[in-house]
């Protein structure tokens, strides 16, 4: 059966779509609207047309399922086109989002309306395209040419509000949409010219008094676009609705649409869309697995985790206790909470009010005992085994049966710290990122014994504090720190051999990684880890700590920081590397940027391998995830196992065994790896 239908309400024809989870326009759905406009235009009857979804929401786009595949007829840009021609005035009546082709849709329609709460948007730029329904020609006509760069190159939505203000909807309605859309059809069916939104000119006019318009977009929007194909390709469309007529703008947009999904990037950006959404997916957990109520949370420590993770759940409404051993150290946690609410507000990002109610919900305590009627208690105290025993042996005594007991550890066995209470069914990782109230990934750590409603907990809880969470199994450093360990070694070895931090760093930004390992260990703190035996001067870093060099806080690390915290390469580092150079008795060679990356980033792809093998990651993508959101892995580049994919695996294995003597005695090459590369077979599907 069609997944669209229609119906009379006087003469009014009612076209719905009826295509879950979110009426994305496939083939079927095409096919159903092309009819239905034609049902119209050969009814005399038919004197005005409502276009409308069931469900939760209006078009949500294109079917990205269908990219890549033979492209079936008719496309959507022949259905607006049609819709537009209709010789009825066509209503769109949109609720949830109108997104992408749904706009697009929208747009096409002779009259919008929306509800208060729609959204309407162009994401494509997010998957790597741009609209390619004539998006780009019709949303700058109607919506104005600065509103559409923006939303066509950033991808974000805009409220029905806004819409309602800029002319993009022509009325908003309470209540009953389908009603009003109808109610909006009688009044305007007798109107003609019906108002194509291709016809217009006026806001382009406007936009074409002021030419640099698209150079001030471009400067002021480098940063965030650097390294993506997508918004440049957008902005060009755009730039092509100024200085051509409709009909040949669409002929551009049509050409840097193919362009554009014809590359990598879009590849990738699609590829990644769908991993986000499987990482929440827990393999060999029925779907009648309830999650647990989660109404109160404990924090233990407040130290730069504790407070961050706490913020979280405040800003979902959800109250926290957290839990210091000293006046000052507590003090000085919720002081620092106070203070990034502040700095948020102050950007305009939250108001007064929200900061008091974010604060209100948090209650600091010194005892272990305020923590008996929470459903989950999160642990944030140093990174040592037994102090995190300790911890768990005294919540196993006060905290109520049934509820989950998390440990945030970077790298401990979450097995271990679960056998220190009577409850390990109770007790999984959930491993937040710094700053945790800003990073999107959290590891969910599954020990040998965690109950699977725990998990289900967890990856809902996920959601409601707006992460991203990936199962990880137990194993050192999960899957992100995990992988971090051959690419700190052997970033660490080529400093030895020969490459400079600037090299190395260079290579990685030039990847598209926001920064490369050594501007990372400065700004995270070179020094973490090296307190527990100051005396040990071991290598560079154990070297450079000695010297307070510990990174941007003290103004020196591996690089020198003026008072603007911009670096500069420096000489003491070089000495400290020639010493412990002599030292090893290495001899300095020239490095090629092809080594740096075969031994920093092949080697990663080698460790995410070995996780797979291990079965400590449920699926290629999920490491992928991690990657993009726990460490800024180049979102065009899929991820690191994509990216290997995309290169070819027979390559990565040939670029590990040219470096394996290099690549010292713990070094083990994967056997999947191999066995994908000789199959070829790919990593991520
Ligand atoms: N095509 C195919 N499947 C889609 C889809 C789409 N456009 N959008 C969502 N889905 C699927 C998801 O994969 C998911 O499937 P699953 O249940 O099997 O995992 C399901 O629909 C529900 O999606 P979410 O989990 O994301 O649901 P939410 O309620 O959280 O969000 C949404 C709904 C805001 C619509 C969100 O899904 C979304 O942003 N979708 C993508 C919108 C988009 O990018 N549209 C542009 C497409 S490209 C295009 O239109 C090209 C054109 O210009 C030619
Ligand atoms: P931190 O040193 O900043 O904070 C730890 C806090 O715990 C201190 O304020 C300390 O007073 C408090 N504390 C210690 N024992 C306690 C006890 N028995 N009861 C109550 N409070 C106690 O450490 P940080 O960086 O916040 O790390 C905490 C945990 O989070 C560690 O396991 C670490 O590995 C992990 N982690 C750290 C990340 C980071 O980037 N800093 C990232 C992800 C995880």
């Amino acid at each position: 059966m069609s997944p669209i239908t229609t119906r009379r309400h006087g003469d009014v024809l009612i076209v719905t779509s009826n295509n879950p989870p979110v009426n994305a326009l496939g083939i079927a759905v095409r096919e159903g609207l092309v009819k239905a406009i034609e049902e119209a235009d050969g009814d005399d009857a038919v004197k005005a047309v409502v276009i409308r979804c069931d469900g939760n929401t209006f078009f949500a786009g294109a079917d990205i399922t269908e990219f890549g595949k033979p492209m079936q007829m008719p496309m959507l840009p022949q259905v607006v086109d049609r819709i537009e021609a209709c010789t009825k005035p066509v209503v769109a009546a949109i609720h949830g989002t109108a997104l992408g082709g749904g706009l697009e849709v929208a747009l096409s329609c002779h009259y919008r309306v929306a509800v208060p709460d729609a959204k309407l948007g162009v994401p494509e730029v997010k998957l790597g395209l741009l609209p390619g329904a004539g998006g780009t020609q019709r949303l700058p006509r109607v919506a104005g040419v600065e509103t559409a760069l923006e939303m066509a190159a950033t991808g974000n939505p805009i409220g029905a509000k806004r819409a309602a203000e800029i002319g993009l909807v022509d009325r908003i309605v309470e209540g009953d949409l389908e009603q009003h859309a109808v109610a909006f059809a009688e009044e305007v069916r007798e109107i003609r010219p019906l108002p194509k939104a291709s016809e217009r000119d006026d806001k382009l006019a406007a936009a074409r008094a002021n030419p640099g318009l698209f150079d001030d977009f471009r400067k002021a929007n480098a940063r965030k676009m650097k390294g993506f194909d997508a918004p440049e390709a957008n902005i060009k469309a755009i730039e092509a609705a100024l200085s051509k007529p409709y009909a040949e703008g669409v002929q551009d947009e049509r050409r840097l649409f193919m362009e554009l999904m014809s590359g990598t990037q879009a590849r990738a950006q699609q590829y990644f869309f769908f991993a986000e959404r499987k990482a929440s997916k827990i393999e060999g957990v029925g779907e009648d697995v309830r999650p647990r109520d989660i109404r109160k949370v404990g924090v233990i420590g407040a130290g730069t985790m504790g407070g961050g993770i706490s913020m979280n759940f405040l800003s979902a409404g959800i109250p926290v206790t957290i839990v210091e051993t000293a006046q000052d150290a507590l003090d000085r946690g919720t002081a620092l909470i106070r203070k990034n609410y502040e700095a948020t507000a102050a950007k305009g990002r939250m108001t007064a009010d929200q900061v008091e109610k974010a604060m209100g919900l948090l209650t600091p305590s010194l005892s272990l005992d305020d923590l008996a009627d929470c459903d989950l208690v999160i642990e944030a105290v140093f990174e040592n085994m037994e102090v995190k025993k300790e911890v768990f042996g005294k919540l196993d005594g006060i905290v109520k049966q049934g509820a989950i007991l998390a440990s945030n550890t970077s790298y401990l066995n979450v097995d271990e710290i679960a056998a220190s209470t009577g409850r390990p069914q109770d007790v999984v990782g959930l491993h937040f990122f710094s700053p945790a109230n800003v990073m999107k990934l959290l590891e969910v750590v599954r020990g040998a014994k965690t109950a699977d409603d725990v998990l289900v907990t967890a990856m809902a809880l996920a959601k409601r504090i707006r992460k991203v969470a990936v199962v990880a199994g137990v194993c050192y450093g999960f899957i992100g720190n995990r992988m971090l360990i051959p690419r700190q070694t052997q970033a660490m070895n080529l400093l030895l051999e020969g490459a400079t931090p600037e090299q190395i760093d260079r290579v990685h930004v030039e990847f598209g990684m926001p920064m490369g390992p050594f501007q990372m260990a400065d700004l995270a703190g070179v020094d973490i880890g090296w307190h527990r035996d100051p005396n040990r001067i071991e290598n560079i870093r154990d070297k450079l700590c000695a010297m307070d060099r510990w990174g941007q806080k003290k103004g020196a690390g591996f690089y020198d920081y003026d008072d603007k915290r911009r670096p500069s390469p420096s000489p003491v580092v070089a000495d400290v590397i020639e010493e412990f150079r002599a030292k090893a008795g290495v001899e300095k060679r020239d490095i090629s940027d092809q080594e740096i990356i075969e031994r920093t980033l092949y080697t990663m792809v080698n460790e995410g391998a070995l996780i797979l093998e291990g079965g400590f990651a449920q699926r290629a993508s999920d490491i992928d995830v991690v990657w993009v959101y726990g460490y800024g892995w180049p979102v065009y580049r899929g991820g690191p196992m994509f990216w290997a994919d995309t290169e070819g695996l027979p390559k990565i294995v040939e670029g590990l065994k040219r470096q394996q003597d290099r690549l010292g005695a713990d070094f083990k090459l994967s056997d999947l790896l191999v066995k994908k590369a000789e199959a070829g077979e790919k990593l991520s599907r």
